[in-house]
């Protein structure tokens, strides 16, 4: 066996099976590469699900972290530390709302968010105890906390976790007959993905998003937007709101707002909802912690310039104008997707997602799939054009077009 083949013989043997990674070991990486244990290179076509949007080791995410490294690392917040008021501030600035709650992965920022609506929906909104309910789209991914997945229409994330927390409505993603019908005097929420990541880069009808605005405000519901995948410059704009011209009540981000070296989650909104938690209702040990806010920080301000937006834009289009041929030779049946993200349905003929993937590591590219015959395409928003026309290249010589 070759040093790779033996790594991931050794790995299966010492850790849970709850992934299916393709049998590649990453040793390095630098902008939109990585470098395997055997020195083979790859060109990185998923980003870390969009957590690497400013690229592997990029250099002034890397000098702000080593600096923070040699300030305070942790206070926990039984203390103040002096990088918390600024990433508080400029976080809410950049999200055009008041309030910062942060925590850490995706899902527990997910999770704050559902606690933030119920609580919202007994203290303002007076909603009767224990009847608070969220509405959730079908499809939707929004983690994997036993809470998270009791919302989900995967039965794999599912199965075998129940019992199941209630207080959750799911009705079709895209569908604001169904959205309405489903909104009741007891709803303190709607919570979606401006695109369905996951699901495969689903991108809901023009008209959805603003629909569900116009609903939420009707209905005094907060419109809670997961924009942890979407968001911070990955579709072209800071979120993918806005390309509908859309402000929810709620912002959830995470991924790239760690940068790519650590996990930075948080609930962004309005004083009038973040205000109703008082000490002891919620908190995280690391949540907001001086490393984080230092990275964060940085990550804020790269996104102020609009460099990364305007690039994501800009890539996108020619991502997604070369994306459209492999529709009309028939090895792809659907290309979705807003600037450089797409989700590309593989033909059955021309292998699963999983086997198109593999033949792209093979070819040194890699892809991740999803839901069988779907292959997501989301470089670092740092790739080169000409990286990602070899990619896109690779593909094509996969599928033969
Ligand atoms: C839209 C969305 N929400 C939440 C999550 C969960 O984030 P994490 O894996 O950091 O818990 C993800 C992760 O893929 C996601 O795409």
């Amino acid at each position: 066996m070759n040093t790779t083949d033996t790594l991931i013989a050794e790995i299966e043997a010492h850790s849970a099976h709850n992934y299916h990674p393709l049998p590649v070991v990453v040793a390095t990486a630098e902008g939109a590469w990585m470098t395997d244990v055997e020195g083979r290179r790859y060109l990185d076509l998923l980003a870390g699900y969009s957590a690497l949007n400013f690229g592997h080791g990029n250099r002034r995410l890397i000098d702000a972290a080593k600096a923070q490294l040699e300030r305070v690392t942790l206070t926990s917040r039984a203390f103040h530390h002096d990088r918390y008021l600024a990433f508080c501030t400029q976080l809410a600035e950049l999200c055009g709302m008041e309030m910062v709650l942060p925590m850490n992965t995706g899902a527990e920022a997910v999770e704050t968010a559902v606690k933030t609506a119920r609580k919202w929906g007994y203290r303002i909104k007076g909603v009767p105890a224990e009847m608070a309910k969220i509405v959730v789209a079908g499809g939707n991914f929004h983690g994997r906390t036993t809470t998270i997945i009791s919302f989900s229409t995967d039965p794999e994330a599912r199965a075998d976790f129940g019992p199941y927390t209630p207080g959750f409505e799911i009705v079709p993603y895209g569908d604001l007959t169904a959205m309405r019908a489903a909104l009741t005097e007891n709803t303190v929420a709607v919570l979606l993905e401006p695109i369905q990541g996951e699901a495969g880069v689903l991108v809901p009808p023009a008209g959805y998003l603003p629909g569900v605005r116009e609903l939420t405000r009707e209905r005094n519901v907060l419109f809670v937007a997961d924009e942890i995948q979407s968001g911070l410059g990955r579709t072209g704009r800071t979120f993918a709101c806005e390309h509908e011209g859309v402000v929810p009540d709620v912002y959830v981000l995470g991924k790239a707002l760690g940068g790519g070296i650590m996990p930075v989650s948080a609930v962004v909104s309005s004083a009038d909802v973040l205000g109703v938690f008082r000490p002891g209702e919620h908190g995280s040990t690391f949540g907001g912690n001086p490393l984080a806010c230092a990275v964060a920080l940085e990550v804020i301000a790269m996104l102020r310039s609009g460099e990364y937006q305007a690039r994501a834009a800009e890539l996108g289009e020619h991502l997604h104008r070369e994306l459209a041929p492999l529709k009309d030779t028939g090895r792809v049946t659907q290309v979705r997707g807003r600037g450089l993200w797409a989700g590309v349905d593989i033909h059955p003929r021309y292998g699963t997602g999983r086997e198109v993937s593999e033949k792209l590591m093979d070819r040194r590219v890699l892809v991740k799939d999803t839901h069988g015959a779907t292959i997501r395409i989301a470089p670092p928003l740092v790739i080169s054009k000409e990286d990602l026309d070899w990619g896109l290249a690779q593909l094509r010589a996969v599928l033969g077009a």
